[in-house]
């Protein structure tokens, strides 16, 4: 019989990396906590319409990407391609924001996109995803820059850079728009077959484009920042100034444009060189006219998400951190033992102590070589001897130092 696979972008998270996830999922946990984020829980599942309206037609994401069926009943159905369009959704429908204080929330989870598969692109992907509703002031967008940032450094990854950018309002963005679809009609011959289509349909998506002749050809084209409203303006200048007065490092950079069309105002990545092709980490921006898009009342939101695997992809080359080890590995060493050396491990572990062994009785030589690819840190043996005296040999694996414990001196350890 053929043996069967794990479905293509989908993939196991192994024992030896779990670890690292929940490293990664407790930095989440704690940040949260210290900004005063609460959890919040979306399905899996929503309707496509959701996604579809939430995200825009126009978009890669709706195109091309999505996971969508049919379900038993005949309701159209999507695996979500991320977090922010159920946020709202369930922020709409549960009536979350009280008027006048903003609601501070963050969803960890799976995410589908049916993209090609490459390093740091995956079609099963998990985001940290963190989201503010109800509150207009630049100082949520550097909020949750800074929170982005100091999850990044305290986890180790201190070479990310983060870009800014402003993609205007309603207001001001349509008059560059004009311009840039004015400038790129010009030099239609120059762009490449996706970026023709993105002519008409979403011309803004050509400056992000990673083509060098779709580069040139917006080079010398209007420049976004350049078209901001007064207000605008005023808004990119208080994120801009909080964060210089943090000392926080950031890039301008006008071209930063983003795959989503709920976006206004406030945009922003964070970009790791240790990631090669796929180097964004986190995404996000501030997306004012989503929840009225989305049926409901006038509510400002702001956010990011971050991509756990590429994070995790980058931690793994900077080696700032090691798998938890065992405290204790019992090395049961005859057939008497077994029996006592169980006990004593259900007694250490009530303790919580993290203690390894395995049931079945083996060479001293065999033991240590266990307990040393484990990297416990000390190794308590029972072998004749002990159980005789009803003792255990304790060995400290790092200062090689040996003694002997009474079995029932639990509190020594
Ligand atoms: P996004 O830029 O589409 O934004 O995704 C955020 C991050 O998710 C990316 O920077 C990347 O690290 C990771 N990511 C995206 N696609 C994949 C993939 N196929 N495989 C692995 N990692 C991936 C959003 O999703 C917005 N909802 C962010 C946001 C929240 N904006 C406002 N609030």
């Amino acid at each position: 019989m053929t043996t069967i696979t794990a479905v293509r972008g989908f993939k196991d998270i192994l024992p030896s990396e779990s670890w690292i996830w929940r490293l990664v999922e407790d930095k989440a946990r704690d940040l949260a906590r210290r900004f005063d984020y609460q959890e919040l829980r979306v399905p899996i599942l929503e309707r496509t319409e959701l996604f579809a309206r939430g995200l825009g037609e126009a978009t890669d994401i709706v195109e091309k990407e999505m996971y969508t069926l049919e379900d038993r009943g005949g309701d159209k159905i999507t695996l979500r391609p991320e977090a922010t369009a159920g946020l709202v959704r369930a922020v709409i429908e549960r009536n979350l924001v009280e008027s006048g204080r903003p609601l501070r929330l963050f969803c960890l989870g799976p995410m589908f996109r049916y993209e090609r598969p490459q390093k740091g692109r995956q079609r099963q992907f998990h985001q940290l995803d963190v989201e503010v509703f109800g509150d207009p002031s630049p100082y949520i967008d550097a909020e949750v820059i800074v929170l982005l940032r100091d999850f990044l450094f305290e986890l180790g990854l201190n070479d990310v850079v983060m870009r800014l950018n402003s993609l205007g309002c309603p207001k001001c963005r349509p008059t560059f728009r004009e311009k840039l679809t004015a400038h790129l009609g010009a030099r239609k011959s120059e762009l490449c077959p996706d970026c023709l289509r993105r002519l008409d349909r979403n011309p803004l998506r050509v400056l992000d484009c990673k083509a060098e002749a779709c580069q040139a050809v917006t080079a010398d084209g209007p420049i976004l920042t350049d078209f901001l409203c007064p207000e605008c303006q005023e808004h990119m200048t208080g994120v801009t100034t909080t964060l210089k007065d943090l000392g926080l490092d950031y890039v301008l950079d006008p071209r930063l444009v983003r795959g989503l069309d709920y976006y206004a105002r406030t945009t922003f990545e964070a970009h790791s060189s240790l990631l090669g092709a796929q180097s964004a980490v986190a995404g996000g921006g501030r997306y004012d006219g989503l929840c009225q898009s989305l049926g409901g009342p006038d509510i400002p939101g702001v956010g990011f998400a971050a991509g756990l695997e590429r994070l995790i992809l980058a931690l793994s080359q900077t080696q700032t951190a090691t798998a938890p080890k065992p405290d204790y590995y019992l090395a049961v060493l005859t057939q008497e033992a077994l029996g006592p050396a169980f006990g004593l491990a259900y007694k250490l572990r009530s303790k919580g102590l993290a203690v390894a062994a395995d049931w079945a009785a083996g060479s001293l030589k065999s033991r240590l070589k266990r307990a040393d690819r484990l990297g416990a840190a000390k190794v308590v043996m029972l072998g004749p001897d002990e159980l005789a005296a009803n003792e255990v040999t304790v060995r400290d694996l790092g200062s090689k130092e040996q003694f002997k414990i009474s079995l029932t001196n639990i509190e020594w350890f």
